[in-house]
Parts: C-alpha cells; sequence; structure tokens
C-alpha cells in the first residue's frame, strides 16, 4: 500500500458488507455498528458542531476501546524478533531503486551540457509518451487510483503509529517496531513519487484533478477498525500488501500487453515492494498466532466480519454523484480484472491457510467461534463473488465518467 488497499470490487461489495458486532472477547463489548463501505463515508462526512459537543469523539463512532495490556507486552517483547525477522526485509538505501531509475533524466550528466541533457530528456519524454499511447482509459484509471491510494501515505504512517506498544514514540526511535514503521514508509513514498510523475509526463491523465483527489482522501483520511491495535494492524497490514501486490501487478500485466512496457517495469517494482512488506505483516502475524492464538484468531475473525477500510475508499475529486469516485474506480478495477471479488476471496483462502487457522488449538469458546467463522469463510466470500459475477454478465452495460481522464467515459460491465 501503501498500507494500500484492500477494497471490495463494487460488485461485490454490498454482498460482503457485514453487519458486524464488536467483538466482546477483545475488551470492546457492547458497542455495535454496522460497516460498509458507504456506510462508513457516511460516518465520515456526518460531523456537525451539535454532534461534537454531544458527543467526545464528535459524534462519530470509533473503536478505540484499551489494548488489553497483555497483547501490548507481547508486542513490546517482540522487538527482537522483529529485528531479525522483519527488519532484513527492508532493502538498504544504497541498494533500493528511486523513482528517478525508471524516469527519463531532467538534469545533465557531468560532461554534458545542457543543450543535450534537455534533447535527451525530451526524447525519453516522447518515448514515454509514445509506449502509454496505447494503454485503454480503463486501466489509466486504475493506475490513477492505485497512485491516489499511495499518495495518501501520511494517513497510513499516523494509523501505524497509533498502534500500541509498537509506535514511533520519540519519532526517531531506535526500537526495531519503529525502525520497522519508518523504513516501511520510506520504502511506500517512492510508490506515489513514481507513478504521480509517470502519469505526469504520460499528458495521459487530467493531473490537475487528479492532485485534488489526492488532497481529498489525505483531509477526508480512513477510517481503521481499531486503529490502536497491534493484533489487527498486523492482519490489516498482511491483507493491504497482499492486495497491493496483486493489483499493482495486474496493472502492470495489462500495461505490458498495452504496449507500455516501461509502465509493466514501474509496476512490477512497486508489486515486488508490496510483496517484501507482505512477508513483513505476514510473518509478524505468524509469529503472534504462535504466541497468542486466540486474541489472534479474534483479531482475524473480528477483521474479517467488518471487512478491511479501504485506505482510499474516502477519495474524492469533488465531483462526486450518486455513486462515489472510489466506487466507479473498483468497478472498473473489478472488470478489468486489476482487483476483484475473487482476489478477494482468494487472498482470505491465503492467509487462512499460511497462519493455519484450522489446526489451532487451546482456544477459549470465542476463540473457537472465530476459527470456525474464518475458515468458513473462503467458500462463502467464493459463491458470493460468483453470483456478483453472473449477475453483472446478465446486467445492462454501463459506463461511468472520471474527471481524471478529463471526463470521459468508461465501460464498468
Ligand atoms: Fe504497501
Ligand atoms: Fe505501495
Amino acid at each position: 500500500m501503501a498500507m494500500a488497499m484492500l477494497w471490495l470490487a463494487t460488485g461485490a461489495s454490498a454482498k460482503l458488507c457485514f453487519p458486524g458486532k464488536m467483538d466482546a472477547s477483545s475488551g470492546r463489548g457492547g458497542i455495535s455498528r454496522i460497516f460498509c463501505p458507504a456506510h462508513s463515508r457516511t460516518l465520515a462526512r456526518r460531523w456537525t458542531a451539535a454532534a461534537a459537543t454531544a458527543a467526545p469523539n464528535g459524534g462519530i463512532h470509533l473503536d478505540c476501546a484499551p489494548v488489553p495490556p497483555e497483547q501490548v507486552e507481547i508486542i513490546q517483547s517482540m522487538n527482537g524478533w522483529v529485528a531479525e525477522n522483519m527488519l532484513p526485509l527492508l532493502v538498504p538505501v544504497d541498494s533500493s531503486w528511486q523513482p528517478h531509475d525508471f524516469l527519463p533524466c531532467s538534469t545533465p550528466a557531468p560532461g554534458v551540457s545542457e543543450a543535450e541533457a534537455l534533447a535527451a530528456f525530451t526524447e525519453g519524454v516522447a518515448e514515454l509518451r509514445e509506449g502509454v499511447a496505447g494503454v485503454p482509459d480503463e486501466i489509466l484509471v486504475c493506475l490513477v487510483g492505485n497512485m491516489v491510494t499511495e499518495e495518501a501515505l501520511p494517513t497510513y504512517q499516523t494509523m501505524g503509529n497509533r498502534s500500541e506498544g509498537g509506535s514511533d514514540e520519540s519519532g526517531a526511535s531506535s526500537l526495531p517496531w519503529a525502525q520497522w514503521l519508518r523504513g516501511w514508509t520510506a520504502e511506500e513514498n517512492r510508490h506515489g513519487d513514481l507513478l504521480n510523475r509517470y502519469l505526469y509526463l504520460s499528458g495521459r491523465v487530467d493531473m490537475r484533478q487528479v492532485e485534488i483527489t489526492v488532497h481529498h482522501l489525505l483531509r477526508n483520511g480512513m477510517e481503521m477498525l481499531v486503529p490502536n491495535s497491534p493484533y489487527h494492524s498486523m492482519i490489516y497490514g498482511a491483507f493491504q500488501e497482499r492486495a497491493t501486490f496483486i493489483s499493482h501487478g495486474h496493472t502492470g500485466r495489462l500495461a505490458g500487453q498495452h504496449g507500455d512496457k516501461a509502465l509493466a517495469k514501474i509496476c512490477g517494482a512497486i508489486a515486488a515492494d508490496e510483496r517484501r512488506h507482505e512477508a513483513g505483516y505476514t510473518r509478524g502475524s505468524a509469529k503472534l498466532f504462535q504466541v497468542d492464538p486466540d486474541g489472534m484468531v479474534r483479531a482475524l475473525a473480528y477483521v474479517m466480519r467488518g471487512k478491511v477500510t479501504m485506505p482510499g475508499l474516502l477519495m474524492s475529486d469533488g465531483r462526486d454523484g450518486g455513486e462515489t469516485l472510489f466506487e466507479r474506480f473498483s468497478a472498473v478495477a473489478e472488470r478489468i480484472g486489476v482487483y476483484s471479488a475473487r482476489d478477494y476471496g482468494d487472498l482470505v483462502e491465503h492467509f487462512v491457510r499460511r497462519w493455519r487457522v484450522a489446526e489451532l488449538t487451546g482456544l477459549s469458546g470465542e476463540g473457537r467461534r472465530a476459527q470456525e467463522y474464518v475458515c468458513g469463510l473462503p467458500p462463502k466470500i467464493r459463491r458470493m463473488a460468483e453470483l456478483a459475477h453472473q449477475r453483472a454478465a446478465r446486467s445492462e452495460s454501463r459506463t461511468v465518467q472520471f474527471s481524471w481522464i478529463f471526463d470521459r467515459s468508461v465501460m464498468v460491465r
């Protein structure tokens, strides 16, 4: 992701939107709330001065009950493990790629004149534009949606820092958890930079509208389930990173098929980063499943019940109509196969297997119920995805408009 995105494609999201009760077993009982993308949007927009005086949290319901102290202790005790098992997944700065490596060089190399450098740059931009010329609008829409989501990185780092026991207390802490968070952020930061510059040079999108969307998304933020819980954050991180690995990878493959080898390479490099980050959060979660299986399986069920809050959910170009920008973007991603409900089903199945959820033993009653629920999810999601797919196939074709591509329309069915 950026703690990028685990969005559900629109076709399936309405069906996969579960009424989520708070998990009483994790110390957050008594509060109930329906979580779904549309509802979350309502929450984010419903702030009024009256509500702010009526409730300490401004009338917006957030689930920030204290994290059980034993969970915080477990996280704190893992610093040595993080240093050995997660930090090595970050690439040293000296051997990291940088956005500049993939883009035309804008400055003269030693011994090269200004005029020659400008000519080379112009030629590089022309080549880039030649490559992107055959990329259809729907792929550009997905690329912009991915880029906008990456660009909201400040929101995600803020979220990461709310995780109790693993946050960066001083802003420059040497604790391994803090080093991971900063290192992860630094690597992620290149994703938005690279895609942004590529799109700017491509001349194919309305950059001002794209920039307005980033501005809105950062102002709107994101809503995350239990943002202060390290267990939930680790699980969320694993899902997000795998989802972004999939979506960047698919976008790159499609771009390559339409003749843009440079874009395919860019998306591939970003996807590879997401893969490493996924490995970090997956390993961290696997370790936590060993240490506290009951707490983790309940956290996993909770995350699954609530759906994963999509970081780009609150994106807006200031022109939203009945259907939000995020819903339109997700519908395009679903149709062209950048990220679909089937991918989501695969994701859930992957993690249930990877964390050996079915084999967990010694669970409490709540833990066993959570285990049963989570293990039964993949086939349910697949069935729902299939039904949504069949429904879409039967329905009439439909187009949606995007300001990102100068108000042109693309087909979503
Ligand atoms: Fe990521
Ligand atoms: Fe990313």
